[in-house]
């Protein structure tokens, strides 16, 4: 764990927010490499979730909504808090269930009973900050979509089933936030709501759970670090009929990284209840003849973007004692492998001149890095042994080194260096893009 969090500051992953002020709040930021991590499983989720499906379709909701939205939906009522003990010495606040007894971990001194705090992100509105003012930053993102199911239904000419898809910021005043980005204040979710006949509901909860888990395993985490558990109803979410959560076997222990869930009616039948407006849904054919009137049942699946990542980089990461290469001096060190796969990893490719003291090969390795820019994402190096060069490289999974060389400069050719197999291939420079192409998809 120490290593990942280490590996992600220097090589500019993850960055503590407002360090130079000591951090804030467990508070993180994605730097260079970062964000284009966090871009590409965002983008391997939607192209999931809205190309490999006819019918779910995406959205993009505000964070901030009428308070009423989190009165209906339950998130101010207890359900949505956090049991949390109190020291009467140092005041900090501890989670019921993380005190053994009813000593303050931190200085001894004594607990309170354990009291519920709400969750929700308070913030004003408008130009007066009193209660009319008040509003939350969003807990779930999934709040937004209900409220917009009608208009989806309608401009889109929706039947059920069908779902709606959507990526966003949720804010959580979590009490205890913990274990690097795992449990976080201020983090994006990625959530896809189902809406179904009720009588359909089971059967969807069991495919979409399928379709989750082999999301991940398609992109490369290993079948034995995940795994499935079944929520027993006295530790569901207050919205849940059924929840079972995807844990991954993170260094800490097996953790949820995403939550299927079976909503029922809840949401829908209390926004029509709190809200006056008819949720819903009229099918003018159903089987039986007639029409039919009722409110959907949602299914639901639901992921932070931070906690995959996570996930993502503590599966790809490997520790070579000795090198990848046994025959140079330089890499009898121990040598780091970020086995991402080429969906996820920020950077494809790398361009490297074989030595920076020869100005015909930085020129032409230049002119390479030039043409591949606006094409993937890519690195031009020229600092260090090439061997040290490419092992910078393999730290942070970048698919593709190609290394220009004095060869280069007679046939107008390269190397591309395979970041899994080390294997070498000469290409022409002219069929390089298609090439990549190719490999990259
Ligand atoms: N709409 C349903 C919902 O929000 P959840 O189980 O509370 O369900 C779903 O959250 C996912 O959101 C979690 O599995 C996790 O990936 C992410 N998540 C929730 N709270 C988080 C936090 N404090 N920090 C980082 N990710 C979080």
């Amino acid at each position: 764990m120490v290593k990942i969090i280490s590996l992600a500051k220097r090589r500019g992953f993850i960055f503590p927010s407002s360090e130079i002020y000591g951090g804030f709040g467990s508070g993180y930021d994605f730097g260079p490499l970062g964000v284009e991590m966090k871009n590409n499983i965002k983008q391997a989720w939607w192209d999931e979730m809205i190309k490999n499906h006819e019918n779910v379709v995406g959205l993009d909701a505000a964070i901030l909504m009428n308070p009423k939205v989190w009165e209906a939906s339950g998130h101010l009522a207890a359900g949505f808090a956090d049991e949390l003990a109190e020291c009467k010495s140092c005041h900090k606040r501890f989670k019921a269930d993380e005190v053994e007894t009813r000593k303050c971990p931190d200085c001894g001194g004594e607990l309170t009973q354990p009291r519920k705090f709400n969750l929700m992100m308070k913030t004003f509105v408008g130009p007066v900050e009193d209660e009319a003012a008040v509003t939350y930053l969003r807990a779930e993102t999934c709040q937004g979509i209900y409220m917009n199911f009608e208009n989806v239904l309608n401009s889109m000419r929706m039947k059920i089933p069908f779902g709606v898809a959507q990526i966003g910021k949720a804010f959580r005043n979590e009490i205890t936030p913990k274990d690097f980005i795992y449990r976080i204040r201020e983090f994006e979710q990625m959530e896809m709501q189902w809406f179904c006949h009720p009588k359909d509901a089971g059967k969807y909860f069991d495919c979409w759970l399928n379709e989750r888990i082999n999301w991940y395993l398609k992109l490369g985490i290993k079948k034995e670090n995940l795994r499935i558990r079944e929520i027993p109803e006295k530790e569901r979410a207050h919205y849940a009929k059924r929840q079972i959560d995807i844990e991954y076997k993170f260094p800490f222990g097996w953790h949820e990284i995403e939550g299927v869930h079976n909503r029922g009616d809840w949401d829908l039948s209390n926004h029509s209840k709190h809200s006056g407006k008819d949720l819903r849904y009229v099918d003018e054919n159903p089987p039986a003849g007639g029409k039919e009137r009722y409110f959907p049942h949602i299914i639901e699946t639901s992921v932070g973007v931070e906690r995959s990542l996570f996930a993502f980089l503590c599966d790809a990461y490997q520790e070579i004692a000795g090198g990848r290469t046994k025959t140079t001096k330089a890499t009898k060190e121990v040598e780091i492998l970020l086995k991402l796969d080429k969906k996820i990893a920020p950077i494809k490719i790398a361009v490297l001149p074989l030595v920076r003291n020869k100005p015909e090969l930085v020129k032409k390795a230049k002119e390479v890095y030039q043409l591949l820019k606006p094409h993937f994402v890519c690195q031009y190096d020229e600092l260090g042994s090439i061997g040290r060069r490419y092992r910078r490289q393999d730290e942070i999974a970048t698919i593709f080194c190609l290394t220009v060389d004095f060869e280069s400069l007679k046939q107008d050719d390269l190397t591309i260096r395979d970041r899994d197999t080390m294997e070498q291939e000469r290409v022409k420079i002219k069929n390089l893009i298609e090439l990549l192409r190719e490999k990259l998809r």
